[in-house]
């Protein structure tokens, strides 16, 4: 089995989203001895907003590029082969300012590509990257999976949705959430580790 983990947390060891993505990991290999990772991270080499040359490049046929077009598509289809190659994924998915960090939103832009992960069609979009399974480790100070945080729970919808685009349906989120709330912090992260089942 061959899983790929994605961070995206600058914060090194302080990261909770880095630790919970280790404790995953350490329980799918567990399960599944002999699987090998590879790690993704997004804050050493981040991948860039999309910018005219991406998106020329993205929709040039190959024939038809210009120079510059295809060192600007490599990162993309660099990061698309790992998916395709990897059998599992696990994201580590800080939130920040009520949704997923830029760092990882700029990786999903360049893994979202027309006709090569997802394809519109008139019944509607097919996913091209299908037999996967993706755990997500989301950490948040607030808490969003209940009480009066719940309205503005956007990064699972979100991460679902666009998931679900590219036909990655399988995803199980873990949630290390209130991580900052008097009362509830204190015991948070170890509650997030006790939920992670494989
Ligand atoms: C720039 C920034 C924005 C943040 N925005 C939110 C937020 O909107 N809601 C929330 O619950 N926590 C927010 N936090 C807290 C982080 O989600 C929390 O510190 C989490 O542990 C970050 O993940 P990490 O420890 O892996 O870096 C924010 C933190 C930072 C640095």
């Amino acid at each position: 089995m061959k899983i790929l983990r994605i961070t995206s947390s600058p914060r090194k060891e302080y990261s909770k989203s880095i630790k919970l993505g280790a404790a995953i990991i350490e329980k799918l290999l567990a399960a599944h001895p002999g699987a090998s990772v590879k790690h993704k991270d997004l804050t050493a080499s981040p991948f860039p907003h999309l910018e005219e040359v991406h998106l020329k490049g993205f929709y040039t046929p190959v024939e038809y590029r210009l120079p510059g077009y295809d060192e600007a598509v490599r990162h993309s289809d660099e990061a698309i082969a790992e998916i395709k190659e990897a059998d599992v994924l696990v994201i580590e998915a800080p939130l920040y300012n009520l949704t997923i960090s830029s760092t990882l939103k700029a990786w999903i832009d360049h893994i979202v590509r027309n006709d090569i992960t997802f394809r519109h069609t008139p019944d509607g979009d097919v996913g091209l990257l299908t037999g996967k399974k993706v755990y997500v480790a989301v950490t948040a100070g607030y808490i969003y999976s209940e009480g009066p945080g719940k309205a503005k729970d956007f990064v699972r919808p979100l991460l679902q949705a666009i998931l679900g685009m590219l036909g990655i349906t399988d995803v199980t989120f873990i949630m290390a959430e209130g991580l900052s709330v008097p009362g509830v912090k204190e015991t948070a992260f170890q509650k997030a580790l006790d939920s992670i089942k494989i």
